[in-house]
């Protein structure tokens, strides 16, 4: 008994000690852990971050997504029908594995050789695609935000949709942002319509030619009959119908759950332990946030959606269709171009940053192809920029030739880039962490996004092929 009881002590004392040796680096890391979630969430409830926007859709939409629309928004998309010049879709530049974004540094529109994707060849347009995905949260759309919502809601038309002239405030009936942004990109010459002689000489007329292909096509007469009363009942496919489909389908390319957005909804191992470090980077010292907002009217896009010069290099292809900027041909003058204010040269719109793990090319015109040289840049762009190499960067072979002056470019950057954020080796990975998967949603990847292309389009017109 009395030894069984001494036994029973010593084995006791030997599990409380072995506890306390395998237990106490536990509670060690548990509280670093609880430290950091507790550092982060409070950074994030901060800066307004919910982690919930992708969640909001339809309540701000104030109804139900049309998913029939939406799918014959996802065809007309992929139809080189709409393009005037018979060569190009949507999906030729917004390719669906690549998140609707372009795997070409700098666009290519009509004159392709049907390839999207790396062995894409023809004349060059002037920027890079970006993602099409969560497109219904912003409240300014390109590069230099030319098509913006006024009320600073893309939900809201009460104020107005503003565009460059033709257009101006003409599209404000609309009521989506995107809607009214898909009246545009049949009626560019360089991307969809061509520079034929029998292009009509307006944007409206060019609609019109688009609509009338739509009403000769008898499966599309049956398709928008099957979502417009009026159109079963005899009367024409409108440009604004076609509009609503595409703009429908965009509002089915929410991809906005990311390890962030979890973490801020109280899952607290969503995140890794470099990602959530990653995070404190980009919201405290780095204060990436100050551009790469996620409160108010940023609707958690990571984009300010305003305009700032950020130091980027000019890269100009050796064949394009689109005339550049500058003395020498080999400009981008960003936002100048719609305001025509030469305070605003150079200056581009701050990139929404989710889901940036898709994307093949980096910054308006794709200079870096690598992410990690990308962010080295731009934590430094004065330091760096007179290292930049467009071979080593990895650009395409035609864009490697025809650099534009950087020094005016530099002389504008904005303030808050103007000194170097300087990070450990340690700390230039998390941040990468942070950016590469925290702020992608695990369900925009190229596998199921692929699956968005048709097998064939109405017009009978072949798909283009995707690599
Ligand atoms: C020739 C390639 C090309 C084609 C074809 C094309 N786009 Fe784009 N798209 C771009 C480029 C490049 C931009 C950015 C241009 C800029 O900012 O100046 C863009 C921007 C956009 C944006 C805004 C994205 C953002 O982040 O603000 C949307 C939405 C869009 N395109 C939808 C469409 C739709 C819908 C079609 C077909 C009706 C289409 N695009 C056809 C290349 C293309
Ligand atoms: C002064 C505002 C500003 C600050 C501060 C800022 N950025 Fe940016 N960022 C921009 C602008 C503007 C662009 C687009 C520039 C262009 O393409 O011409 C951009 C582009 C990027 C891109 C490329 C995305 C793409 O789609 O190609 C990444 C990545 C990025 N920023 C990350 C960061 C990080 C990380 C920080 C903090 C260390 C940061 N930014 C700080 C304004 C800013």
């Amino acid at each position: 008994m009395c030894i069984r009881q001494y036994k029973l002590s010593v084995v006791i004392a030997a599990l409380v000690c072995v506890g306390a040796v395998v237990l106490s680096p536990r509670a060690s890391a548990n509280s670093t852990d609880d430290v950091l979630n507790e550092q982060l969430s409070a950074m994030l409830s901060r800066h307004g971050f919910t982690g919930r926007v992708g969640l909001s859709l339809e309540q701000r939409l104030g109804r139900k997504i049309d998913t029939k629309l939406a799918d014959l928004g996802r065809l007309t998309f992929h139809d080189s029908l709409l393009g005037l010049n018979d060569d190009n879709s949507c999906s030729g530049c917004h390719s669906a594995p690549l998140g609707f974004g372009d795997s070409q540094s700098i666009a290519i529109g009509i004159g392709n050789n049907n390839i999207v994707g790396p062995d894409r060849t023809g004349p060059r347009n002037q920027r890079r695609t970006p993602l099409i995905l969560n497109n219904v949260f912003y409240p300014a759309l390109m590069w230099n935000s030319r098509f913006s919502s006024v009320s600073g809601n893309p939900f809201d038309n009460i104020a107005g949709f503003q565009f460059p002239l033709p257009e101006g405030f003409s599209l404000s009936g609309l009521p989506h942002l995107l809607t009214a942004q898909a009246f545009i990109p049949t009626t560019e010459k360089p991307e969809m319509t061509g520079f034929h002689p029998s292009v009509p000489g307006t944007n409206d007329g060019i609609r019109a030619a688009v609509v009338e292909r739509l009403n000769a096509n008898a499966e599309y007469r049956k398709l928008f009959g099957k979502n417009f009363p009026e159109v079963k009942s005899g009367g024409p496919i409108t440009y604004e119908m076609l509009a609503r489909a595409i703009a429908e389908f965009e509002f089915t390319l929410v991809f906005a759950d990311a390890p962030v957005d979890k973490f801020a909804r109280g899952q607290k191992n969503a995140m890794t332990e470099d990602e959530k470090r990653g995070a404190l980077i980009f919201f405290g010292s780095g204060n990436c946030v100050s551009c790469h907002a996620v409160s108010g009217e940023s609707n958690e896009m990571f984009s300010d959606f305003r305009q700032h010069v950020a130091g980027i290099p000019q890269i100009a292809p050796a064949v394009g269709n689109v005339m550049f900027d500058g003395p020498g041909a080999n400009e981008d003058f960003g936002l100048e171009q719609v305001t025509g204010n030469p305070n605003d040269r150079y200056a581009f719109r701050t990139s929404p940053l989710r889901n940036l793990a898709l994307q093949p090319t980096f910054f308006h015109n794709g200079c870096f192809t690598k992410l990690d040289d990308a962010v080295r840049y731009h934590l430094n762009a004065i330091g760096a920029a007179q290292g930049y190499n467009p071979i080593t960067a990895g650009v395409d072979a035609d864009l490697q030739g025809l650099q534009g002056p950087i020094a005016p470019v530099l002389a504008r950057i904005d303030p808050a880039l103007a000194t170097p954020v300087t990070l450990s080796t340690e700390e230039f990975r998390q941040l990468i962490a942070f950016l590469r998967t925290g702020l992608l949603d695990p369900k925009a990847n190229a596998h199921d996004l692929r699956k968005l292309i048709p097998a064939r389009v109405p017009s009978g017109k072949s798909v283009h092929v995707f690599q």
